[in-house]
């Protein structure tokens, strides 16, 4: 080979490397989403199917979802899923219900909660799941807080006239 053909080789080589570090220095390029700084979709699965069973095994929550059927479980592990990963800006859409008809009238608790989330904070601690990542996903989690955790004054589904309408409530 002469060595004029192989410096026309290098630069074609070198023209696609130039380019990409030119992208990915450029301050207008879009910032890279939860989803993609997680891992993608395999990582937020990963990361639900390692602590939803912790849910079942813990002793403060396990009585919550102890009567739930396999199937109920399943369709539960995925929404969590499509749930997270839409809010992380992935391509998923959250089609189940909302936090508060889901969990309205289960009588979860501060502490119920707070314990969910220390077996989250495992859950990202097997993955290396470190910051800022962690604190956003946390961040998402917590935002549903107010609509999970049970109000004291609460005693009917999410807008109804009251609990007595209800023979089930
Ligand atoms: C102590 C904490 C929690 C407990 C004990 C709990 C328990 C449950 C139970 C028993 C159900 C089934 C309700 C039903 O179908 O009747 C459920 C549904 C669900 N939960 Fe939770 N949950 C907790 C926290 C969370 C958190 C933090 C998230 C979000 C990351 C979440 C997301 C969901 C979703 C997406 C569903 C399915 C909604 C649907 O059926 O459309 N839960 N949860």
């Amino acid at each position: 080979m002469t060595a004029i053909r192989r410096s026309c080789l290098s630069l074609v080589a070198l023209v696609p490397m130039l380019a990409v570090t030119a992208w990915a220095q450029d301050p207008a390029a879009k910032p890279r989403s939860l989803y993609e700084r997680l891992g993608g979709y395999d990582v937020i699965a990963k990361i639900v199917d390692d602590f939803g069973p912790k849910l079942s095994k813990d002793p403060a929550i396990a009585p919550l979802v102890a009567g739930l059927s396999m199937d109920h479980r399943m369709r539960n592990r995925q929404l969590v899923v499509d749930l997270l990963c839409e809010a992380a800006g992935g391509p998923c859409f959250y089609i189940g219900r909302t936090m508060l008809s889901s969990h309205q009238g289960l009588g979860i608790t501060e502490d119920q909660f707070k314990q969910a989330g220390a077996l989250m904070v495992e859950t990202l601690d097997k993955f290396k799941i470190g910051e800022p990542e962690r604190s956003e996903l946390l961040g998402i989690i917590g935002k549903l807080r107010p609509d999970i955790v049970e109000k004291k004054k609460d005693p009917a589904p999410a807008g109804t006239a009251g609990a007595a309408k209800y023979w089930f409530a």
